[in-house]
């Protein structure tokens, strides 16, 4: 999940005198910074450090990453006009990825590297309310009151997420990871008519590429069997519906990912094992099960927990 580095102090110091896009756009800090929660917790995959919003960068929109706010937009969309700024991404917007991926699989040896990219409705957000948001308002208004203009910025940024997938899958990731944390914000009806068309689309265009698709949203229960309907072979899950009752609400034949709540990890450890025993036992309702957190890994934590908690899920899995 994004941020496992920030706990980490080999990452700030790496990261100490470079800006975060600066940092997403070099090969030498991404293979690094990517390395090192494998190194430090010896977790079963890597994921490749990048942002979702790079993507929209390499494009030319005029955005940023502030440490402690996130992704801000200088000039946010509202308009037709501005999605025209949209354009699709060509593979060499994003020759570093390329390159560091490819890098990356060499070092990795084996061990799978997660591509990933943004879901529709959270690139959306972040574009049009050009910020961080808590309710989402701008996104939504433009949703219902401009429903032409959502429909051609939710097709422009779905070419852009598959192009900067396929980059990911073409340099070698062995699997993509689609990110619409903010999904969740939205009842189930307007998830179905105004975003899971061009999820499914993104989908169904990586089915030929033999990658695991897994697809997050947080607080996205109410949606668990919708986002399954999007086509993903995995759905990643939050804490807040458990795992077995999330395998009744996806598709048949699709994995789990998840689903320990990133604050346990401020516990004493017997209540982060307790719980860790908890979503192992409960993830084996579903058909398959990858264990996460839920969500990202919270800045403050501490690292020792995090190899601890690899650790403990290592030995049980493999007794
Ligand atoms: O663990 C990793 O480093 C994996 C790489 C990764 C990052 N962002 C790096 C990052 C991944 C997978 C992401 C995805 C991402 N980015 C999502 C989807 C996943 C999720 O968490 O829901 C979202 C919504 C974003 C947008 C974004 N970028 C946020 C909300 C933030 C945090 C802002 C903050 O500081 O609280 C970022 C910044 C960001 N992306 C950091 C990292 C390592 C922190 C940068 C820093 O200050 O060092």
């Amino acid at each position: 999940m994004r941020q496992a580095g920030r706990s980490l102090p080999e990452y700030r110091r790496v990261r100490a005198d470079v800006p975060m896009l600066e940092a997403c756009a070099r090969p030498d800090m991404i293979v690094e910074i990517t390395m090192q929660p494998v190194r430090r917790h010896d977790v079963d995959a890597a994921i490749y450090f990048s942002d979702i919003v790079v993507p929209l960068k390499a494009i030319g929109i005029d955005l940023d990453i502030r440490t402690g706010v996130g992704p801000v937009v200088a000039e946010p969309i509202r308009d037709d006009s501005g999605v025209k700024r949209l354009r699709d991404i060509e593979p060499d917007d994003v020759g570093f990825v390329s390159e560091a991926v490819g890098r990356l699989v060499e070092e990795l040896d084996g061990r799978p590297l997660i591509g990933f990219a943004g879901g529709p409705f959270t690139l959306a957000s972040y574009l049009i309310e050009g910020g961080p948001s808590k309710n989402h308002e701008r996104t939504k208004a433009l949703m219902y009151g401009e429903p032409e203009t959502w429909a051609e910025l939710m097709r422009r940024l779905s070419a852009i997420t598959l192009g900067f997938l396929k980059v990911q899958i073409d340099a070698g990731a062995s699997a993509v990871q689609l990110f619409d944390s903010w999904a969740g914000a939205l009842s189930a009806e307007d998830y179905r008519d105004n975003v899971l068309p061009y999820s499914a689309s993104i989908f169904a265009a990586l089915a030929d590429r033999e990658v695991p698709r897994i697809h997050f949203g947080v607080g996205t229960g109410e949606l668990l069997s919708l986002l399954s309907e999007a086509g993903a072979d995995v759905v990643g899950v939050d804490w807040r519906v458990p795992l077995d009752k999330a395998a009744q609400r996806v598709q048949p034949g699709t994995a789990l990912q998840g689903n320990l709540d990133p604050a346990t990890l401020f516990a004493p450890w017997e209540a982060v094992e307790e719980r860790a025993r908890s979503v192992l036992d409960r993830g084996r309702a579903a058909e398959g099960h990858i264990f996460n957190l839920g969500h990202g890994v919270l800045p403050n934590t501490d690292p020792d927990m995090l190899t601890r908690l690899t650790e403990f899920v290592h030995e049980e899995t493999r007794r």
